[in-house]
């Protein structure tokens, strides 16, 4: 049986921090900036899935930008977060990516990008960064109008792809994700992209740690 592999994609292909700079221009705390932004954007996803109050990803970041510019006081006018939000758009690919796709794609493996991005937005970042032919398509959690880590979007997955789960791979540096597919009886590479990021004591292990995607394509089977 066909391998098919999901590739998460902000943290795990494509670098939300690539902001960074585009933030430097316009406040003198752009990494505290950075990181305060996608914890709350993760955060309006968990809470927006919770409450059953969904709005797609774009505008849980567009909020999370508002609430971090309230919250450190660097008043950004309306053009420069839109100026960060076209930046969203076009965020770069880290180095160990398109290597690892490349080995996968050759090893026979189904590769899919599966995003709580929007489609279009992640198709978008893919062609960008000049990677989006290594894949078979993109599924994402708006066709279910909630969000990653519930059960829903995993199973979505498996449909949309025709994946068997005991045949089906996520591969994200995001341990909540890591924790959804396993939820569900998929497989999971957890990719610890950061030494300041450990996985959840919950006892959901993920099947596979790495700590670069060239790791990947000789571990997965
Ligand atoms: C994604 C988020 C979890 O791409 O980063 O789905």
């Amino acid at each position: 049986m066909t391998i098919t592999l999901g590739f998460d994609i902000y943290g795990t292909l494509i670098d939300p921090y690539g902001v960074t700079t585009k933030l430097a221009e316009y406040t003198g705390q752009s990494a505290e900036f950075a990181r305060i932004w996608r914890d709350k954007q993760l955060e309006y996803t968990f809470k927006r899935g919770l409450m059953r109050r969904y709005e797609n990803f774009a505008v849980c970041t567009r909020h999370a930008l508002d609430y971090t510019d309230s919250l450190l006081n660097t008043a950004l006018d309306d053009g420069a977060k839109q100026a960060l939000m076209e930046t969203y758009r076009v965020l770069p690919a880290f180095e160990d990516v398109a290597g690892s796709l490349q080995v996968s794609k050759d090893a026979g493996f189904r590769l899919f990008g599966f995003s709580n991005g929007l489609q279009s937005a992640v198709e978008g970042l893919l062609e960008n960064a000049g990677i989006s032919d290594y894949f078979e398509g993109v599924v994402s959690v708006d066709d279910v109008q909630t969000f990653k880590p519930n059960p829903d979007v995993y199973h979505h997955f498996i449909k949309t792809t025709g994946a068997e789960p005991g045949n089906a791979w996520l591969v994200s540096s995001n341990p909540f994700d890591v924790q959804g597919a396993i939820n569900i009886g998929m497989k999971a590479a957890w990719l610890q992209r950061s030494h300041n990021v450990i996985f959840d004591p919950w006892g959901i292990e993920p099947t596979i740690r790495i700590k670069s995607l060239a790791e990947l394509p000789e571990l997965i089977s």
